[in-house]
């Protein structure tokens, strides 16, 4: 366990980068050992797109920044001015990242889901049930078990990344930009580069948020 345990603990968003260049062979190993993580049905309806392009990276972090502009200039921000402010600040460091990817799923239907989407037009249990599924879709769940993943596989390549979900607010100008096909949605990206900083970051001691049941 001590290793698994310190690699594990050591691991950290990085969200500075050197200017050298990530190799392709290193990211697409990454994409593919992401591939191996636990997903629903085994039905790995996710995609990924790596993008290395300083000016499609520059893009979507111009997108991503003008629509957290746009959200922090909004009167209902004033409530929550400095924490808006803040994330306002940090929508789009990712433009300094040698590479981003894109991580996209489909819908997943499982058997069960078809079931109840059949009935719950004129069944009120059937339409809740379906609530409690949508509540926590298995496809995010599957794309998040990816990204986890590859966040450790950088981790051991000497890479440093950070999950982004922020940019989510301009899905539809990255769909468009990155021609990402109608049916897919995107999760999340992940900005990659060799790490230029060393954060240190703490977690809540494990019985705050632990419990069992015996
Ligand atoms: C679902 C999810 C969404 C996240 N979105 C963002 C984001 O939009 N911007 C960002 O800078 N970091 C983002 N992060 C990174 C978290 O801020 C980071 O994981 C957390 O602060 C703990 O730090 P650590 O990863 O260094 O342990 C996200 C992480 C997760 C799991």
């Amino acid at each position: 366990m001590g290793d698994i345990e310190r690699f594990i603990k050591e691991r950290r968003s990085i969200r500075q980068w050197k200017k050298q260049e990530v190799p392709d062979e290193l990211l697409k190993k990454a994409v593919e050992l992401a591939t191996w993580a636990p997903n629903g049905g085994n039905y790995q309806g996710w995609r990924f797109i790596i993008v290395k392009n300083k000016e499609v990276i520059e893009k979507v972090a111009n997108t991503v920044q003008s629509v957290s502009d746009k959200i922090a200039s909004w009167p209902e921000a004033v409530s929550w001015q400095e924490e808006v402010k803040r994330y306002q600040k940090n929508a789009s460091f990712f433009r300094n990242a040698p590479a981003c990817i894109g991580v996209f799923t489909g819908d997943y239907q499982s058997p069960m889901d078809r079931v109840l989407v059949a009935r719950e037009s004129f069944d009120p249990e059937a339409k809740e049930i379906l609530g409690f599924r949508r509540s926590a879709p298995t496809a995010i769940q599957s794309a998040a078990a990816a990204v986890t993943t590859m966040l450790l596989v950088f981790h051991g390549m000497g890479l440093g990344a950070v999950w982004l979900v922020s940019p989510i607010q301009a899905k539809k100008e990255i769909e468009a930009i990155l021609k990402v096909p109608s049916n897919m949605n995107l999760i999340c990206l992940v900005a990659v580069g060799y790490p230029d900083e060393r954060p240190q970051r703490d977690r809540k001691p494990v019985d705050q948020v632990l419990e069992f049941v015996y």
